[in-house]
Protein backbone atom coordinates (compact mmCIF):
# COMPACT_ATOMS: atom_id res chain seq x y z
CA UNK A 1 0.00 0.00 0.00
CA UNK A 2 1.73 3.21 -0.85
CA UNK A 3 1.41 5.83 1.60
CA UNK A 4 0.05 8.77 -0.29
CA UNK A 5 1.42 12.42 -0.12
CA UNK A 6 -0.56 14.73 1.67
CA UNK A 7 1.55 17.99 1.11
CA UNK A 8 0.11 19.04 -2.12
CA UNK A 9 -0.79 22.57 -1.92
CA UNK A 10 -2.52 22.88 -5.46
CA UNK A 11 -6.54 22.24 -5.89
CA UNK A 12 -7.90 19.73 -8.21
CA UNK A 13 -4.81 17.42 -8.22
CA UNK A 14 -5.57 13.05 -7.92
CA UNK A 15 -3.57 10.57 -7.05
CA UNK A 16 -3.69 8.24 -10.02
CA UNK A 17 -3.15 4.47 -9.10
CA UNK A 18 -0.88 2.36 -11.47
CA UNK A 19 -2.12 -1.06 -12.44
CA UNK A 20 1.60 -1.95 -12.58
CA UNK A 21 2.02 -1.54 -8.45
CA UNK A 22 4.82 -2.04 -6.64
CA UNK A 23 4.09 -5.35 -5.11
CA UNK A 24 3.99 -6.47 -8.44
CA UNK A 25 6.94 -4.82 -9.51
CA UNK A 26 9.03 -6.38 -6.21
CA UNK A 27 7.58 -9.76 -6.93
CA UNK A 28 9.50 -9.72 -10.57
CA UNK A 29 12.47 -8.30 -8.57
CA UNK A 30 12.79 -10.87 -5.66
CA UNK A 31 13.35 -8.19 -3.03
CA UNK A 32 11.33 -5.35 -1.38
CA UNK A 33 12.13 -1.43 -2.59
CA UNK A 34 13.64 0.32 0.29
CA UNK A 35 15.22 3.66 1.22
CA UNK A 36 18.54 2.58 3.11
CA UNK A 37 19.33 5.93 4.58
CA UNK A 38 23.47 6.76 5.25
CA UNK A 39 24.16 9.24 7.46
CA UNK A 40 26.73 10.53 8.93
CA UNK A 41 29.82 13.34 8.57
CA UNK A 42 31.54 14.55 5.94
CA UNK A 43 34.80 11.88 5.17
CA UNK A 44 33.14 9.60 7.36
CA UNK A 45 32.41 7.39 4.72
CA UNK A 46 28.86 7.44 3.58
CA UNK A 47 28.67 7.29 -0.29
CA UNK A 48 31.79 4.40 -0.22
CA UNK A 49 29.99 2.66 2.04
CA UNK A 50 26.68 3.21 0.16
CA UNK A 51 28.25 2.39 -3.53
CA UNK A 52 29.86 -0.92 -1.84
CA UNK A 53 26.67 -2.08 -0.61
CA UNK A 54 25.18 -1.32 -4.12
CA UNK A 55 27.85 -3.05 -6.00
CA UNK A 56 27.26 -6.18 -3.94
CA UNK A 57 23.29 -5.97 -4.38
CA UNK A 58 23.91 -5.56 -7.96
CA UNK A 59 25.86 -8.38 -8.21
CA UNK A 60 23.11 -10.43 -6.68
CA UNK A 61 20.56 -9.17 -8.97
CA UNK A 62 19.13 -6.04 -6.87
CA UNK A 63 17.40 -2.87 -8.29
CA UNK A 64 19.39 -0.17 -7.18
CA UNK A 65 20.46 3.48 -7.26
CA UNK A 66 22.27 5.73 -5.17
CA UNK A 67 21.82 9.15 -4.60
CA UNK A 68 24.79 11.09 -3.54
CA UNK A 69 25.01 14.50 -1.91
CA UNK A 70 28.11 16.06 -4.02
CA UNK A 71 26.15 14.67 -7.20
CA UNK A 72 22.63 15.84 -6.26
CA UNK A 73 24.05 19.43 -5.06
CA UNK A 74 25.01 19.28 -9.09
CA UNK A 75 21.71 19.09 -10.28
CA UNK A 76 17.68 18.90 -8.40
CA UNK A 77 19.44 20.74 -5.61
CA UNK A 78 21.93 23.10 -7.28
CA UNK A 79 19.85 26.18 -6.34
CA UNK A 80 20.72 25.01 -2.12
CA UNK A 81 23.63 25.78 -0.23
CA UNK A 82 24.44 25.06 3.62
CA UNK A 83 22.60 27.12 5.49
CA UNK A 84 19.87 25.27 8.04
CA UNK A 85 16.92 25.95 5.96
CA UNK A 86 18.48 25.45 2.79
CA UNK A 87 19.92 21.60 4.58
CA UNK A 88 16.48 21.08 5.17
CA UNK A 89 15.35 22.00 1.42
CA UNK A 90 17.58 19.95 0.30
CA UNK A 91 16.92 16.38 2.58
CA UNK A 92 12.71 17.18 2.17
CA UNK A 93 13.87 17.06 -1.64
CA UNK A 94 15.92 13.68 -1.62
CA UNK A 95 13.32 12.14 0.51
CA UNK A 96 10.62 12.33 -2.40
CA UNK A 97 12.75 11.41 -4.58
CA UNK A 98 14.27 8.73 -2.88
CA UNK A 99 10.21 7.44 -1.75
CA UNK A 100 9.72 7.61 -5.64
CA UNK A 101 12.55 4.78 -6.29
CA UNK A 102 11.39 2.68 -3.66
CA UNK A 103 7.96 2.37 -4.93
CA UNK A 104 9.33 1.98 -8.36
CA UNK A 105 10.98 -1.18 -6.22
CA UNK A 106 14.55 -0.22 -6.48
CA UNK A 107 16.37 -0.52 -3.06
CA UNK A 108 17.74 3.25 -3.18
CA UNK A 109 20.94 4.44 -1.43
CA UNK A 110 20.97 7.83 0.36
CA UNK A 111 24.29 8.95 1.12
CA UNK A 112 23.96 12.61 2.52
CA UNK A 113 25.15 14.34 5.75
CA UNK A 114 21.78 15.12 6.72
CA UNK A 115 22.60 16.80 9.91
CA UNK A 116 19.29 17.52 11.84
CA UNK A 117 17.27 14.53 13.29
CA UNK A 118 14.05 16.50 12.17
CA UNK A 119 14.70 16.20 8.61
CA UNK A 120 15.42 12.26 8.69
CA UNK A 121 12.62 11.38 10.83
CA UNK A 122 10.49 13.51 8.39
CA UNK A 123 11.53 10.86 5.31
CA UNK A 124 11.31 8.20 8.02
CA UNK A 125 7.64 9.02 8.58
CA UNK A 126 6.56 9.64 4.63
CA UNK A 127 6.93 5.37 4.41
CA UNK A 128 5.74 2.87 5.71
CA UNK A 129 7.43 1.44 9.02
CA UNK A 130 10.53 -1.26 8.07
CA UNK A 131 11.18 0.99 4.50
CA UNK A 132 13.30 3.74 5.67
CA UNK A 133 16.59 1.88 7.15
CA UNK A 134 18.79 4.63 8.92
CA UNK A 135 22.81 3.60 9.08
CA UNK A 136 24.50 6.22 10.74
CA UNK A 137 28.24 5.88 9.59
CA UNK A 138 29.61 6.44 12.81
CA UNK A 139 33.50 7.90 12.38
CA UNK A 140 34.68 10.36 14.85
CA UNK A 141 35.51 14.32 13.80
CA UNK A 142 38.95 13.84 14.99
CA UNK A 143 39.71 10.58 12.11
CA UNK A 144 37.23 12.65 9.35
CA UNK A 145 39.45 15.73 9.81
CA UNK A 146 42.49 13.34 9.47
CA UNK A 147 41.54 11.85 6.65
CA UNK A 148 40.38 15.22 4.90
CA UNK A 149 39.45 13.50 1.59
CA UNK A 150 38.16 16.83 -0.77
CA UNK A 151 40.72 18.83 1.77
CA UNK A 152 37.10 20.95 3.06
CA UNK A 153 37.84 20.31 6.93
CA UNK A 154 41.51 22.25 6.62
CA UNK A 155 39.27 24.96 4.73
CA UNK A 156 37.01 25.07 7.34
CA UNK A 157 39.49 25.45 10.17
CA UNK A 158 40.83 28.36 8.68
CA UNK A 159 37.50 29.76 8.13
CA UNK A 160 37.35 29.59 4.10
CA UNK A 161 33.82 27.45 4.10
CA UNK A 162 31.26 28.50 6.63
CA UNK A 163 28.66 26.61 8.25
CA UNK A 164 30.56 23.64 7.97
CA UNK A 165 29.06 20.46 9.86
CA UNK A 166 30.89 19.28 12.64
CA UNK A 167 32.94 22.64 13.19
CA UNK A 168 30.67 25.67 12.93
CA UNK A 169 27.38 23.69 12.45
CA UNK A 170 26.08 20.73 14.27
CA UNK A 171 25.37 17.00 13.43
CA UNK A 172 22.52 15.93 15.10
CA UNK A 173 23.55 12.06 15.23
CA UNK A 174 20.64 9.24 15.14
CA UNK A 175 19.57 7.93 18.72
CA UNK A 176 17.95 4.77 17.39
CA UNK A 177 19.40 4.25 14.00
CA UNK A 178 18.34 0.50 12.06
CA UNK A 179 22.16 0.13 11.81
CA UNK A 180 25.60 2.26 13.34
CA UNK A 181 28.40 1.24 11.40
CA UNK A 182 31.85 1.83 12.82
CA UNK A 183 33.47 3.03 9.78
CA UNK A 184 36.77 3.32 10.93
CA UNK A 185 36.69 -0.33 10.17
CA UNK A 186 37.63 -1.97 7.06
CA UNK A 187 34.95 -1.47 4.14
CA UNK A 188 34.08 -4.98 4.04
CA UNK A 189 32.90 -5.62 7.44
CA UNK A 190 30.79 -2.50 7.16
CA UNK A 191 29.11 -4.10 3.74
CA UNK A 192 28.55 -7.37 5.60
CA UNK A 193 26.79 -5.86 8.29
CA UNK A 194 24.62 -3.87 6.01
CA UNK A 195 23.61 -6.70 3.86
CA UNK A 196 23.07 -9.04 7.08
CA UNK A 197 20.57 -5.90 8.13
CA UNK A 198 19.05 -6.21 4.87
CA UNK A 199 18.14 -9.98 4.91
CA UNK A 200 16.94 -9.23 8.44
CA UNK A 201 14.64 -6.92 7.52
CA UNK A 202 13.81 -9.22 4.60
CA UNK A 203 14.26 -6.29 2.10
CA UNK A 204 16.63 -8.86 0.55
CA UNK A 205 16.75 -13.01 1.00
CA UNK A 206 18.99 -13.84 3.20
S1 LIG B 1 23.53 18.09 3.81
O1 LIG B 1 23.98 18.66 5.10
O2 LIG B 1 22.62 18.99 3.10
O3 LIG B 1 22.98 16.74 3.97
P1 LIG B 1 25.12 17.08 1.65
O4 LIG B 1 25.36 15.67 2.06
O5 LIG B 1 24.08 17.37 0.63
O6 LIG B 1 24.88 17.97 2.98
O7 LIG B 1 26.48 17.69 1.09
C1 LIG B 1 27.65 17.51 1.83
C2 LIG B 1 28.90 17.64 0.95
O8 LIG B 1 29.01 18.96 0.47
C3 LIG B 1 30.14 17.38 1.80
O9 LIG B 1 30.57 16.03 1.68
C4 LIG B 1 31.14 18.32 1.24
O10 LIG B 1 31.84 17.71 0.17
C5 LIG B 1 30.35 19.46 0.64
N1 LIG B 1 30.25 20.69 1.45
C6 LIG B 1 30.47 21.93 0.96
N2 LIG B 1 30.23 22.87 1.91
C7 LIG B 1 29.84 22.21 3.03
C8 LIG B 1 29.46 22.63 4.35
N3 LIG B 1 29.42 23.91 4.69
N4 LIG B 1 29.12 21.68 5.27
C9 LIG B 1 29.16 20.37 4.92
N5 LIG B 1 29.52 19.92 3.69
C10 LIG B 1 29.85 20.82 2.75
Amino acid sequence: MVKENTTATSDNVVWHHATVTRARREQQNGHRGAILWFTGLSGAGKSTLAHEVEEQLHQMGCHTFVLDGDNVRHGLCGDLGFSAEDRVENIRRIGEVAKLFMEAGVIVLTAFISPFRADRDKVRAMVQPGEFVEIYCQCSIELCEERDVKGLYKKARAGEIKHFTGISSPYEAPDKPELAVDTSRPLDACVQQVLAELARGKIIRG
